[in-house]
């Protein structure tokens, strides 16, 4: 019988999961379907009871519901739990576990670019769930500091002291990252600014970037956001969103079904949806 996979949100219709998902089902001969399903907050219970009773065999779970789900879910992660985030649900003999495959798909992807971040200094712009994924994640890989610039510093605050792993980090201010932009080796912008249609739009100007930085964008849609574009007119290294976004998805279907899947082929799959 054909398995149930899916992904919950609101709003849900640009979501580009299902047809690369999809995808990696014909592609492994696996017989199973993903769909999307709109999902307002109310009715959040409901519907991952529902899928638990119709067998489903995991889902992914995207914005505004990837912490409110939490309560609903039999279990979570270390890594998720202390995020607090969960981006991708398995079921594992009749209970749906958490994980959040966000952090290690954002690494995943940096790892092709920058192999070592052991003793590097990172600046991460933003400190909303993508933020905490990706700060949490790089914790561990013994980086010499990562700082948090942030619109409302108490929240870069609230992440840093949120982390159960030890590592040296300061909060800072939009303003004052501006200013140091040429301490770090690596910059990564979690925001939404700069999306596509507000593509004029940059957190911070990259007036005192080192061409020696790497700098990430999350953000995949514009292809080069405008901070990414200055950040390349500097001479930095970047990379957009499309990494993440295909890593956090092909560690979602290794959960599911046991195989890692070809990330090329996904991305050739998400490029071709984004036209
Ligand atoms: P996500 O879960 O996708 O990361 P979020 O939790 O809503 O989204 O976080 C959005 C991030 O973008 C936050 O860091 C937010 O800053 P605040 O904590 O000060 O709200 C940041 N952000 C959103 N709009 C912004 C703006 N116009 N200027 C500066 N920062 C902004």
């Amino acid at each position: 019988m054909k398995k149930l996979f899916a992904v919950l949100g609101n709003p849900i219709g640009h979501s580009m999961s299902p047809v690369m998902h999809n995808d990696l089902f014909s592609f492994f001969n696996i017989d199973a379907h993903y769909l999307p399903f709109q999902v307002q907050e109310e009715d959040l219970q409901d519907a991952v009871n529902g899928l638990k009773a119709l067998g489903a065999g995991g889902f992914n779970v995207t914005i505004p519901h990837k912490s409110s789900i939490i309560p609903f879910l039999d279990g979570v992660d270390e890594l998720a739990a202390s995020i607090g985030a969960v981006n991708t649900v398995v079921n594992e003999d009749g209970c749906l576990i958490g994980y959040n495959t966000d952090g290690p798909g954002f690494l995943k992807g940096l790892h092709a670019y920058l192999p070592v971040i052991k003793g590097k200094k990172v600046l991460v712009l933003g400190a909303g769930g993508a933020a905490r994924a990706i700060y949490f994640t790089l914790a561990k890989e013994e980086p010499q500091a990562v700082d948090i610039a942030n619109r409302t510093i108490d929240k870069a605050w609230s992440l840093i002291n949120d982390c159960p792993y030890s590592i040296s980090s300061s909060a800072l201010s939009l303003a004052d990252a501006e200013k140091k932009l040429a301490d770090y080796d690596l910059i990564i912008q979690t925001t939404m600014i700069g999306m596509s249609p507000k593509i004029a739009e940059q957190p911070i100007y990259l007036d005192n970037l080192s061409k020696q930085s790497m700098v990430c964008d999350i953000i995949y849609n514009p292809f080069e956001t405008q901070f990414l574009h200055d950040a390349s007119i500097k001479g930095a290294r970047i990379q957009n969103g499309i990494d993440m976004f295909v890593y956090q998805g092909a560690l979602a279907f290794e959960k599911w079904t046991g195989i890692f899947p070809d990330v090329e082929r996904m991305r050739e799959n998400v490029l071709g949806q984004l036209g």
